[in-house]
């Protein structure tokens, strides 16, 4: 089940440059990763029950990068949060809904994620996300 926004993901040049303005905010940063199979470092800011994640490129050829390029830095997708991501995987594919990934994949922090695409949302990347359960590699 789906159950809060998990956090909000903002494109970014660089983590380093675009703090200030989210210490300016009161927001720190919780920790840092890489995140090489999708050619990000992600920041993740507690924002009392959510979080913002800035995503910045380490290669010219991730999908931020080219993010980047088209747009500029900015909102880059909403992430909810849902304890069973299989089961709502093959419910937005039988609405008919267009998600990435032939099926969840492990992203940040080791949680589990899919994607649905932009055209089947109304112009938003949702992103869903479960974190691994205990115990899980
Ligand atoms: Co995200």
């Amino acid at each position: 089940m789906i159950s809060k926004v998990d956090h909000i993901g903002i494109a970014v040049f660089s983590i380093e440059e675009a703090m200030p303005t989210y210490r300016a905010l009161g927001l720190e940063i919780h920790e840092v990763e890489e995140v090489p199979q999708e050619g990000v470092r992600v920041a993740m800011l507690q924002c009392g029950e959510s979080k913002i994640e800035l995503l910045e490129p380490t290669r010219d050829d991730s999908p931020i990068a080219t993010f980047l390029a088209k747009r500029g830095p900015g909102m880059h997708h909403l992430c909810l949060g849902t304890d069973d991501i299989q089961a709502d995987d093959e419910r937005l594919r039988t609405a008919g809904l267009r998600v990435l990934r032939p099926a969840p994949t492990r992203g940040a922090g080791g949680c589990w994620v899919q994607f649905v695409h932009p055209k089947s949302t109304g112009g938003v990347l949702l992103e869903l996300s479960q974190p691994a359960a205990e115990g899980e590699e």
